[in-house]
């Protein structure tokens, strides 16, 4: 073979009609991820047609205030719209890109897109964790491919990772650092010793937080994604309204401090595992997580998705989870892999991992037995810690140890007790009963263990 030359790939060589030589995107949903899409894929087009071999062509843009637009960083011209209906219509395109947002619209853009016989890339968690099912159906009776690579863990290559790095391996769990918002809240709590309040504040200014937090603190934004994770994981398809959600709203200073002292860290944990008897385990939640932990090293802005395999063990995967450039390379990704496909006449591979699935049982969590941290703050008296472990005695609940940081006002006083693993239904049930409590200047935090690798 002369040097240089490449030898034909056998689909190729199969493959009696030359690939096309350009592939054509229409762009819709000029936002964050929009905009920083156009300009990675702007920026790097002579690259990523050197990986492809045959020209990438951004022909279509559209956005409803586009008409009222500065675009004249694009530096190439291309059609606007604001009509979606225009570009999933348009013979010539060849790949849409959804990033509407909003439910409804993402989802009527997506099916018209498959319809039309368009090969589709959305970042939308919510339209695939609810409807995922439904477009890969959809993709696979037009014949057309649909990724979904932006969707979790914005700029890491997770689902590409999982699905075809690790096709091989029988994933038992998987646990994720799926919200760069929480996380730096949580994270400029541990660092500075602020309250989550200033933290918010701050993540806000700094573009990481929406003006209304609730999606991202409430933890509801990292349910989409573990749904998603786990049907990727295990083949079983996870109703989303199943994945038990707590934010981290109530987590405050105090707690690292406790926390570091038990050397330990909260971060806001999205988990799904197998359980020996087939269910599956899935939640959201703020965890205490040894401070050497893999996901402990997770700091900022950033995501981190652990992967826990039967015969590899674990791997970790890191990196941006948001923002407008990098979210936009993760979108491109997955251009790429369709335009390959467009090129060599063959198909990508299943974008949620499986051919064959199986009906998910979910596993009720409170028959879990956990140790858990349990934080009270009292107005200080006699007899507090009496009437507190005589509760825990009544529910079978051992305790582990007592803490108590100095320099606390006596009508908000924190104390903290770790207690021995019991069933989580019980610890709530004392919980309960200790909110009651006349002395409790506010309701007691329970957070349990977990012993991440
Ligand atoms: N932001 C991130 O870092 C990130 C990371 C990963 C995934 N995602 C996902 O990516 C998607 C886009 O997020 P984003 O943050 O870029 O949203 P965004 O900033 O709110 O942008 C949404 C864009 O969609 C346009 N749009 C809305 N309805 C439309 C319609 N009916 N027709 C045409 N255009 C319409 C808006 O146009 P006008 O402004 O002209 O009205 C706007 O340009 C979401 O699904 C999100 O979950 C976001």
């Amino acid at each position: 073979m002369a040097p240089g030359k490449i030898a034909q790939s056998a689909s190729a060589a199969r493959n009696d009609k030359p690939g096309p030589r350009s592939v054509s995107i229409g762009l819709i949903g000029l936002g964050t991820v929009g905009a920083g899409t156009v300009k990675v894929l702007l920026e790097h087009q002579r690259e990523l047609e050197r990986r492809l071999g045959c020209k990438l062509k951004l022909k279509t843009l559209c956005s409803r205030s586009i008409a009222q637009r500065d675009l004249s960083w694009l530096g190439q011209p291309v059609e606007i719209t604001p009509d979606w209906k225009q570009v999933v219509r348009d013979p010539e395109i060849d790949i849409v890109i959804e990033l509407v947002g909003k439910l409804p619209t993402a989802r009527a853009i997506a099916q018209a897109t498959l319809a039309a016989g368009k090969h589709l890339v959305t970042a939308n968690k919510q339209l695939v964790a609810e409807h995922g099912m439904d477009l890969v159906e959809r993709s696979r009776a037009a014949e057309v491919n649909l990724g979904i690579e932006a969707c979790v863990a914005g700029g890491t290559p997770i689902l590409h990772a999982i699905r075809e790095g690790l096709a091989g391996e029988h994933f038992t769990a998987v646990y994720g650092i799926l919200n760069g918002t929480t996380n730096y809240i949580l994270t400029e709590m541990e660092r500075r010793g602020c309250d989550y309040r200033e933290a918010l504040v701050e993540a806000q200014q700094k573009g990481y937080a929406e003006p209304d937090p609730t999606f991202d603190v409430e933890g509801y934004d990292a349910r989409y994604k573990i749904a998603i994770l786990a049907m990727i994981c295990f083949g079983q398809p996870v109703a989303v309204e199943r994945v038990s959600a707590e934010g981290i709203t109530r987590i405050e200073s105090v707690d690292f401090a406790y926390a570091h002292r038990l050397d330990h860290t909260i971060r806001l944990i999205a988990g799904a595992r197998r359980r020996a008897e087939g269910s599956v385990e899935i939640f959201v939640r703020p965890l205490m997580i040894p401070r050497s932990a893999q996901l402990a090293a997770v700091t900022g802005a950033l995501n981190g998705v652990l992967l826990v395999g039967n015969k590899g063990g674990n791997t970790m995967v890191t990196g941006r989870g948001a923002g407008g450039e990098p979210t936009g390379v993760a979108v491109l990704s997955d251009v790429v892999q369709i335009a390959r496909a467009i090129v060599s006449g063959g198909s990508t591979t299943t974008p949620l991992g499986y051919t064959h699935w199986r009906p998910a049982r979910i596993a009720a969590s409170d028959e879990n037995e956990v140790a858990a941290y349990l934080r009270l703050v009292v107005r200080d008296r006699p007899g507090i810690l009496a009437r507190v472990c005589a509760i825990l005695a009544r529910h079978h609940i051992n305790i582990d140890s007592v803490l108590q940081e100095p320099a606390h006002s006596k009508e908000k006083l924190p104390f903290v007790m770790t207690l021995e693993p019991t069933r989580e239904k019980y610890l709530a049930r004392a919980v309960k009963e200790i909110a009651r409590l006349p002395f409790m200047a506010q309701p007691p935090l329970l957070m349990p263990f977990s012993q991440l690798p």
